[in-house]
This record gives structure tokens, sequence and C-alpha cells, in this order.
């Protein structure tokens, strides 16, 4: 097997990268460089600098590198800018999908993983989110990870491509601090960036119905994320996959925002109150992933902790904004 990943100079794709490399799997990695950065690889993944978008490429890459199945990471993620660009986000993510499977049906590539999201699921309102809970994103960039889902597993169907969607709660820490994200959008990063600033950490919204009045979501740790990738390519590999597969990765715990900051002021010996601030518009009170498909379906499960994740995460940080 040879493995294409794309999006792999990306946080999440360069853990997935050394993950599956160390592990003995041949690995290459696709990037655009927009948000990535090449250093992050390791010195036997070999990197193309270009675009999923790019059918042309694709079809070059896969030929050169006799690729035999795809992680597809590369999209872009961020929620504001999706509710500000839609058609730029149904464009890349949803248009760059189609391309990327043309390219794989064409090669007659046969495994397929595809990273998505809870944001597929919106707020559902219930305690432990399973697989089956009903879909309804609220913001675009949701929507298009659903749709993306759709599109792989009726392109998968029609060609005979075996498919796993991962739904990536939300995705913290670093294995290395080199790894680190070096992006300011999900909460741990924003909370250093407060610190770092000498600004109290903010909370948005404590008048939630939830025990502390705060969000609750279901953090997991990016090497566990990346070994659950390496879990999802060895099924499609073993042949013990056939059709398509949907599998949420969490760690089944809720931990609420206020908790993680107390976390944070613990980590970085910085304990300052947050200020409390309005609700942000389309913040579920609570996603929590149930994560008993992984087990069951990957052999998988979370090993390391909210601790370990904001630890890991403030070496990253510390190293990126050093002085
Ligand atoms: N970070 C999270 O909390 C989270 C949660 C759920 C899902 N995800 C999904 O995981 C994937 C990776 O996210 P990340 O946090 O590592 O983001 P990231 O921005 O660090 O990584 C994405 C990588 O893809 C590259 N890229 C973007 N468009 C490309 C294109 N058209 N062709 C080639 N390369 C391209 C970027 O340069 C970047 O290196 C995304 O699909 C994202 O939607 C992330």
């Amino acid at each position: 097997m040879t493995w294409l990943i794309t999006g792999g100079a990306g946080y999440i794709g360069a853990h997935v990268a050394r993950a599956m490399a160390d592990a003995g799997e041949r690995v290459v990695a696709l990037d655009d460089l927009s948000a990535g950065n090449p250093a992050r690889l390791p010195a036997d993944v070999p990197l193309v600098n270009g675009s999923s978008l790019d059918g042309d490429l694709l079809k070059r890459v896969f030929a050169e590198h006799g690729v035999t199945g795809v992680v597809h990471l590369a999209a872009r993620k961020q929620v504001a800018e999706s509710v500000a660009r839609p058609t730029y986000y149904y464009r890349e993510n949803v248009g760059g999908l189609a391309t990327l499977l043309d390219a794989v049906a064409d090669a007659g590539i046969e495994r397929f993983v595809f990273s998505s999201s809870a944001a597929v699921y919106g707020d559902p309102g219930v305690d432990l989110i399973t697989e089956d809970t009903p879909c309804a994103p609220v913001n675009p960039y949701g929507e298009t990870k659903l749709t993306g889902e759709w599109l792989v597993r009726a392109v998968g169907a029609a060609h005979g491509i075996d498919t796993v969607c991962l739904r990536y709660f939300n995705v913290a820490g670093a294995a290395a601090p080199e790894l680190a994200d070096t992006g300011v959008f999900n909460i741990v990063p924003m909370v250093f960036d407060r610190l770092t600033r000498d600004e109290a950490p903010r909370i948005f919204g404590d008048d939630y119905p939830t025990p502390d009045g705060t969000c609750i979501r279901d953090y997991i740790h990016v090497a566990d994320l990346a070994e659950a990738h390496l879990a999802a390519a060895r099924r499609l590999s073993d042949g013990g996959a056939s059709g398509d597969l949907t599998v949420n990765i969490g760690r089944g715990e809720g931990v609420s925002v206020r908790e993680l900051v107390t976390v944070i002021g613990e980590v970085t010996g910085d304990r300052r109150p947050a200020v409390v601030e309005g609700r942000r518009p389309g913040d579920a009170p609570r996603a929590v992933a149930s994560a008993e498909r992984a087990v069951v379906e990957l052999g998988w499960t979370a090993r390391r902790g909210v601790r370990e994740m904001v630890g890991s995460a403030w070496q990253g940080w510390r190293l990126h904004h050093a002085g």
C-alpha cells in the first residue's frame, strides 16, 4: 500500500503522516501550503506541493508514487469564514473533493478515508451523539463536511471504493512541540493567545443549561486522532471493510469551557479569572461523542486526557511564540 495524505503538511495531516510512517506504512503528502508547513513532515515522507483541486496533478502523483489509498484532510476549516464566504467553502471542500474522487476512481484506487467533523451534527440536544444521531449542520463549514460524506459514500458505491468517514470532535494538543497548531481558531490556542497578551481568557456565555453554565465539548488529543487514521487505513488495507463506515472520533467525555480554562490556568501557571461575555451564535450547549463504534469497528480508543492535550499544546505554543 502507498497512502496519499492530502493536507499532509497541516496540523492534523502531519500527525497522521508521522503516525502512519512510524507504523511502517508508505506515505506521500500533498499540500498546497496555504496553511501548511513542510517542516512538520518527517524526512522520509515526500511532499508534493500542489492542490487537491488539480485533477491532472493528482493523476500524475497517483501514477508516480503508485498510490493505492487516500486519506483526505485538505480543506478550509474556519467556521466564521465559511459563513462569510459560502461559495468558496463549497467550491474548495465539496468541489475539490469531487475532483479528487474522480481521479481516485479513474486510477482504480479502492480505499478512501475522509476527514469529517462533529460539525455535521449541529446542535442535536442529546447526551451522547451516536453516528445515527440526525445530522443538521448549523453553518456552511459543517454543511460541506456532511455533503462531502454523502459524496464519498455515493462515489464509493458507484466505483467499488471502500470508504471511512471519521467525524472528529474537538482536536487539541501536539505529539511534539513543532507539530502544534499555529492557528488561533480553537479554544486552547485562543486562551493561550489571551494570556500571552496579558489579557484574561474569555468565556462566551455562562447561562447554558449545563452544570456550570458553560458549553461542554469532547476534546481529543491529535496524537490519538492520528492513531485512529492508522486504524482506519489498516482496516481498509486488511480487507476488513467493504462498503462505507462512519465513525465518531472522540473520548466520550464532556469537559466544560470553564473546566478547560481551569486546566489551562494550572498548566500555564496563569490562573487569572476568565471574563464572561455574551453567547456566540451557533454554539451548541453540549457536543459529546459516543465513542463505542470506534472501539468495535476500528479497535481504537483514545488514550490521552485533557491535561496532556493542554500541556503539549502549551509547549508548542511557547516554541512558536518564543520571544
Ligand atoms: N482542527 C480541528 O479541530 C478539526 C476538527 C474536525 C475536522 N477537522 C478537519 O481536519 C482536516 C485538517 O484540519 P487541520 O486542523 O489540520 O487544518 P490545517 O489548516 O492545519 O490543515 C489543512 C491542510 O490542508 C492544506 N490544504 C488546504 N486546501 C488544500 C488544497 N486544496 N490542496 C492541497 N492542500 C490543501 C493546507 O495548506 C493545510 O496544510 C480538515 O479537513 C478539517 O476540516 C479539523
